[in-house]
């Protein structure tokens, strides 16, 4: 059924005619509990949306839309391992890789939790080894350095948790990752370590994937050029996939091998073995930790009503936001430097599950789905794109995330971050008058330079301090949040087809960049084009 085939969709499209004009202002003076009204608590988070573009009108619509969608029912098949991935025709079961080990859950006469702890176990034995130096390198050193070499969400899951949960790290280990084929990220990477002291993870679900494969290539000939034994691999390379033929003909020892089910989306696997290098960077207690959070907001996710539900209202503030309201992008903006790389995450999680354009009943839809997400830390951004989220003319909806205790409580910082954050959050929603503004000073000739029209809709996930546990709550309410958004769309938000046809296109033409320069191509005009000047300037003064 497609999302105008529900009546309320009608309803909902009327009702963001009007509320695209709204006045914050005006709905805070006509409201004295709205600040309160529109405030929730989930686990590690309060959540504050009374300054999106909404009544309680228009959030009761938004219930009935996603009861109409069946968001209750899907949400139900999703934890119970139904194969709510159609296209894939597999569950989508990433809220079994923290449930505790009491917990019960067959699927396909699979004891999925038994399974999912014998992996954390495994883990967290090679986690202890590696932190108390009992793991040695090939010539008998401690090791000193973990790189994981992985791409998409073999990386950007444990890349982002390393900087997140920095202040929660051994300072004995450092850690790594190298995503790209760029060889400048493996050379950079490699000069600052010493061979005889790294330990490799190569965390590749299908250990297929061109970018990964050839850097740990280019990881292995850099061990061996310093060990000069083929056995030395055994030592400094361990492999997170689940294809255990395809790791051995690699040269890893089997033992080495940290499994995945095919029932984990990659964007979906920080918290599975892939967040192996978190594990040991951070300890195996505190990695129990960051699971537990994640379990808190899957059992707020499952047990809450829906108007009290963090993951049910975000996922339809999204849905208000990107179908009704049309707005095309939404800006993650932390106030936290150690989530620096928490919009690069989110990037991944939102657009590879929610940037389809094909029902799951396979028609073309006719409403907008997945916006584009974006972001960079507070106060960073405030000196650099904050000028067009306060008076551009696009709309923008927005994402605050703060923390009133720091890691590091130096001086009176952290207060100054979180009052540039609840400064920002009051700029975008109540602005500045113009005459506020000529008052303020400039006179009346810039005062409409000066305005801020406000308006700019957002929410604010507030908690205490940013923990292993409060990241793992944060993340599961973000994937939850896109799987409301994927059914009220009726999209599958587990495939990705959309990354197939570049990857064999460049397979294709790879072979041929390499070839001599009157090796015919036949792509198109421009491909060919840049093909041929690409073979010239590679080749000019060797
Ligand atoms: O290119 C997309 C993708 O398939 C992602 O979905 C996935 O996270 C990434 O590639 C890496 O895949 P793998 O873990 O199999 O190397």
């Amino acid at each position: 059924m497609s999302l105008r085939d529900h009546r309320v969709t009608t309803t909902l499209f009327e009702l963001a005619k009007e509320a695209r004009s709204f006045s914050i202002r005006d709905l805070y003076a006509n409201d004295p509990q709205r600040a309160t009204r529109f405030r929730l608590c989930a686990p590690g988070y309060t959540y504050f949306y009374a300054t999106q573009l909404i009544n309680q009108e228009i959030l009761s619509y938004l219930f009935d839309l996603a009861r109409a969608c069946g968001v209750e029912e899907m949400r139900g098949e999703l934890f119970s391992g139904r194969h709510v991935n159609s296209t894939e025709d597999r569950p989508a079961l990433h809220s079994a890789l923290r449930l505790p080990p009491t917990a019960t859950l067959e699927v396909g006469g699979v004891t999925v939790v038994e399974e999912v702890h014998e992996v954390l176990d495994k883990m967290a034995g090679l986690a202890k080894q590696v932190r108390s130096g009992k793991w040695r390198g090939y010539s008998g050193k401690k090791i000193r350095a973990v790189v994981n070499i992985g791409i998409g969400g073999s990386d950007l899951g444990p890349a982002m948790a390393a900087i997140a949960l920095k202040a929660f790290s051994t300072p004995t280990l450092s850690t790594h990752y190298v995503s790209n084929v760029d060889p400048t990220d493996m050379a950079t990477t490699l000069r600052t370590l010493d061979p005889e002291r790294t330990l490799f993870i190569v965390a590749s679900k299908t250990f297929t994937t061109i970018e990964t494969l050839t850097n740990a290539e280019i990881a292995r000939s850099w061990l061996l050029r310093s060990a000069k034994d083929k056995k030395a691999v055994s030592r400094h390379f361990v492999a997170v996939s689940s294809a255990p033929e395809k790791v051995e003909a690699f040269g890893i020892d089997p033992q080495n091998r940290f499994d995945m089910w095919d029932w984990v989306g990659g964007r979906y696997s920080m918290d599975s073995a892939i967040g192996l290098s978190t594990m040991i960077a951070i300890g195996p207690k505190a990695f129990n930790e960051l699971l537990r959070g994640f379990y808190a907001m899957d059992q707020h996710f499952q047990n809450t009503p829906m108007e009290e539900n963090l993951c049910m209202v975000m996922g339809l503030l999204g849905v208000w936001n990107a179908t009704f309201l049309g707005a095309d992008c939404v800006g993650v903006l932390p106030y936290a430097q150690a989530l620096s790389r928490f919009p690069a995450y989110l990037q991944q999680l939102t657009m590879e599950s929610n940037g389809k354009r094909v029902s799951k009943d396979g028609r073309v839809v006719d409403y907008q789905t997945g916006p584009v997400y974006f972001g960079e830390p507070g106060t960073n951004g405030q000196h650099s794109f904050y000028q067009l989220l306060h008076q551009g003319t696009r709309f923008v909806p927005l994402d605050l995330i703060g923390y009133a205790k720091n890691a590091h409580p130096i001086g009176e910082s952290n207060d100054l971050l979180i009052a540039n954050l609840i400064a920002q959050s009051h700029a975008f929603a109540f602005g500045r008058t113009r005459d506020e503004a000529a008052l303020e000073g400039g006179g009346s000739s810039l005062a409409l330079h000066r305005e801020m029209p406000g308006n700019r809709p957002h929410s604010v996930f507030f908690a205490e301090a940013l923990t292993p546990s409060s990241l793992g709550s944060l993340i599961a309410a973000y994937e939850h949040s896109v799987f409301v958004q994927g059914v009220i769309w009726n999209i599958n938000s587990f495939d990705q087809f959309g990354v197939e046809m570049g990857k064999k296109v460049a397979a294709i033409i790879a072979p041929q960049l390499s070839a001599p320069l009157a090796h015919d191509v036949n792509h198109d005009p421009s491909s060919d084009a840049l093909i041929a000047l690409a073979r010239k300037w590679r080749d000019e003064n060797r």
